[in-house]
């Protein structure tokens, strides 16, 4: 039952949650550098000014990927390292780094992508309005061309940012990420519009500019919906529910990913959302919606829905003691490594990455025998990673699979004790392990994903 030919093995990371070196070699500060240096606002207090220290460990990092088989190393620039400022002057050493990094990936037989925005950026520029100015969308493309033209000789696979609606909806609809304030929802809609505008410049430089002919994609928020059961109406309500508003909240598939790829906002939202919507030319959803060559889906938790007598759709709730993973937002339902990509291909008409799945565990830790026994993150991707085949089996071009995440790292606000990586990182001592789950995706990269069958 080998995965399509061609199909791409992959692994992910985020270059604040584990580069660390947060105040060297010129970087300049971000948003997350000073936020997390606030009291109160992270775990325990936790920075990422060490992290797991990617930023010398690179070469290690990158051996040990090689070593299980990764065919495509996904890991984010980090603006305020290439521009301490946001605009203007370039920190040569801060693009050193990248430049070294994608080496060491190619010297390792693994495809280097570079996503150019996670959640972080130049504090200097949150000073200047952030994604409340228009502006931002400027300084993003001056920023994309920067990259592109030292990386885009080597670097084919680009994204351009991750989750748009996850950084909108955390930094400024709930207001629990940097800056830390909830917006007004006219101000929330701006901030979408702005980061889908940034988008959409971004991705015109890297067409315009790039050396080698670039795949572009970014990674979409994971808000998967999946029928109670295969009957048509709780398929139909699942269809539905993923894809319209039922409040006033922007935190959806359709706000970011209608006007990237169909040139409009949803209808539903626009009647709702009436007049908090701003004003902008017309001329910006030609800009947002750029071509892209693929939908990259975020996938890790979902809600189950079914339809109801009156043929509404109510959410049905996990039952108490459900499988979860250690952070709380993630329940174990594999199903929608089916369901999510055969909605948004039914939607999008456009193939399919799954830029990440994965799950967060705080009990990876190094056994007596030397190794990291991780048998639930074994079973998590592998129950996915069966529904993923079943899409592919029915048609649905799902190009490639990406786990979350590479090395362990520093989640957020949730800090260090949630571990998603496949190598897990002792931090006091920066010692790397591969966990059992590396040397189970390393067999399964080796068989094109045809050793699920065998187990
Ligand atoms: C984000 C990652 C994060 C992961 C697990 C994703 O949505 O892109 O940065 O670590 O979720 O929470």
């Amino acid at each position: 039952m080998s995965f399509p030919d061609g199909f791409v093995w992959g692994a992910a990371q985020c270059s604040f949650q584990i580069e660390g070196a947060a105040f060297e070699d010129g970087k300049g500060p971000s948003i997350w550098d000073i936020f997390s240096h606030e009291s109160g606002k992270m775990f325990r207090g936790q920075t990422g000014d060490v992290s797991a220290d990617h930023y010398h460990r690179y070469p290690e990092d990158c051996r040990l990927l090689g070593e299980i088989g990764i065919q495509l190393y996904r890991f984010s620039v980090s603006w305020s390292r290439v521009l301490p400022e946001g605009t203007g002057k370039v920190n040569q050493k801060g693009l050193d780094f990248y430049d070294r990094l994608v080496n060491e990936c190619l010297k390792n037989n693994i495809r280097p992508c570079a996503c150019l925005f996670h959640f972080d950026y130049p504090y200097a520029l949150h000073l200047r309005g952030g994604f409340l100015n228009r502006d931002i969308s400027d300084w993003f493309a001056e920023y994309t061309k920067v990259v592109i033209d030292r990386l885009s000789d080597r670097v084919i696979d680009w994204m351009t940012m991750n989750e748009p609606a996850a950084f909108v909806g955390g930094a400024y609809e709930a207001g629990i990420n940097p800056p830390g304030i909830p917006v007004r929802f006219p101000d929330v809609l701006l901030a979408a519009h702005n980061t889908l505008l940034s988008h959409g410049k971004s991705i015109q430089v890297i067409r315009t500019r790039a050396k080698k002919k670039p795949i572009v994609g970014l990674p979409m928020v994971a808000l998967p919906r999946v029928p109670a059961t295969e009957s048509l109406k709780d398929i139909e309500a699942a269809r539905s529910r993923m894809f319209s508003f039922r409040n006033k909240r922007a935190f959806s598939y359709t706000w970011y990913a209608d006007p990237m790829f169909f040139g409009k906002y949803p209808e539903d939202g626009v009647k709702l959302f009436g007049r908090d919507i701003p004003k902008f030319p017309a001329s910006d959803m030609k800009i947002i919606s750029q071509p892209l060559d693929y939908f990259g889906l975020n996938i890790y938790s979902g809600q189950i829905v079914k339809a109801t007598l009156e043929g509404s759709s109510e959410s049905v709730p996990f039952p108490n003691g459900a499988p979860q993973g250690s952070t709380d937002w993630i329940f174990v339902l594999p199903e929608i490594g089916y369901w999510a990509p055969k909605f948004i291909y039914e939607r999008y008409q456009r193939p399919i990455v799954i830029t990440e799945n994965g799950i967060s565990s705080c009990l990876d830790w190094v056994h007596r025998d030397g190794r990291v026994h991780d048998p639930y993150r074994i079973d998590y991707i592998a129950r996915h990673l069966l529904n993923i085949k079943r899409a592919t089996d029915e048609g649905i071009p799902i190009q490639g699979y990406h786990v979350w995440a590479s090395t362990d790292g520093l989640e957020w606000t949730l800090g260090y004790k949630q571990r998603f990586g496949l190598i897990h990182i002792d931090y006091a001592t920066q010692k790397r392990t591969l966990k059992d789950s590396a040397f189970w995706y390393r067999d399964l990269i080796r068989s094109n994903g045809a050793s699920l069958s065998t187990e």
